[in-house]
């Protein structure tokens, strides 16, 4: 993984929740995402891991680095709060490449995307717990015609459990796609045959070469761990591709299907 030293901090980006920064590192602008940040560092594993298995299935991220951040580095911006974030940043945070011209994707971009993006992208999400591409917050950009997913960093909820893992824990398949912004590919025929494409494209090496990526500091569990857990969670039965029929149009929530019955024959 290529890792640099940071120059000079400019600024936060108040756009983000978790104050990414932009530095400066090798002469190039970077987008700084800090294991000092509230969301810790389990974000930046989510992160990057993330955008490895997105780039085996074909998808696109900023370029990705590890930033090292030392004591004393200059920064443009002597806000105290700033201060602490980068006292308690010390040492191996997330760089993205800052885009330069990119405008973030809103949700009536939907039609832009072919039908097979939209499901690489709505399986991916399944598949690493990534609540966090609703209409609302698509976490996606566009370089020119380039689409670009970003911001995994909800992504993995596995590893803040409270109880053990267990056998059966990464197989549920989770709240995590029913407020997708791609939700409706995976009502389409074509969903099956797709599951199994992007299944097979994440092999036992490829969640390996992602999980190496990471710094051990990161790390909220054991590396073995995340490994197994989505090693488990690629086989079948894959419950997050198995998605089910949205309600009916027109049927009135709240009413027990006894009662709709007992209305309807009478
Ligand atoms: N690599 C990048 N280059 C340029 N702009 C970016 C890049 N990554 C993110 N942004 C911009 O910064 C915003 C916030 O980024 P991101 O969603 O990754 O941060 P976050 O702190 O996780 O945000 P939140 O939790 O508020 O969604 C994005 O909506 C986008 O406008
Ligand atoms: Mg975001």
């Amino acid at each position: 993984m290529n890792t640099l030293r940071v120059d000079k901090v400019l600024r936060a980006d108040k756009r983000g929740s978790s104050w990414p920064l932009i530095v400066e590192a090798d002469s190039r602008l970077w987008l700084m995402k800090s294991h000092g940040a509230a969301q810790g560092p389990g974000a930046l594993v989510a992160e990057l891991v993330c955008a490895n298995l997105a780039g085996a299935l074909g998808l696109h991220t900023p370029e990705c680095i590890l930033l090292d951040f030392h004591p004393h580095t200059p920064t443009d911006d002597a806000n105290d709060e700033l201060a602490d974030l980068l006292n308690a940043s010390v040492g191996l945070n997330l760089g993205t490449a800052l885009l330069d011209g990119a405008v973030d994707f809103v949700a009536s971009d939907v039609l832009r995307v072919p039908p097979e993006i939209q499901a690489a992208i709505l399986w991916l999400d399944g598949l690493t717990q990534n609540i966090d591409r609703t209409a609302k917050n698509p976490n996606m950009m566009w370089l020119g015609e380039q689409l670009l997913l970003i911001d995994f960093g909800a992504a993995l909820a596995f590893q803040y459990s409270a109880i053990p893992v267990t056998e059966s824990m990464p197989i549920q398949a989770g709240p995590f796609l029913d407020e997708h912004l791609f939700r409706s590919v995976g009502e389409l025929p074509e969903w099956q045959t797709w599951d199994e494409l992007f299944a097979s494209k994440i092999t036992r090496d490829v969640l390996k070469g992602a999980m190496e990526c990471v710094p051990q500091a990161w790390l909220q569990r054991q590396r073995e761990l995340y490994e197994a857990f989505l090693w488990k969670r690629l086989k079948w039965p894959r419950m997050y591709a198995e998605l089910p029929k949205p309600e009916p149009r027109g049927r009135a929530s709240g009413v027990p299907d006894w009662l709709r019955a007992f209305s309807n024959n009478r």
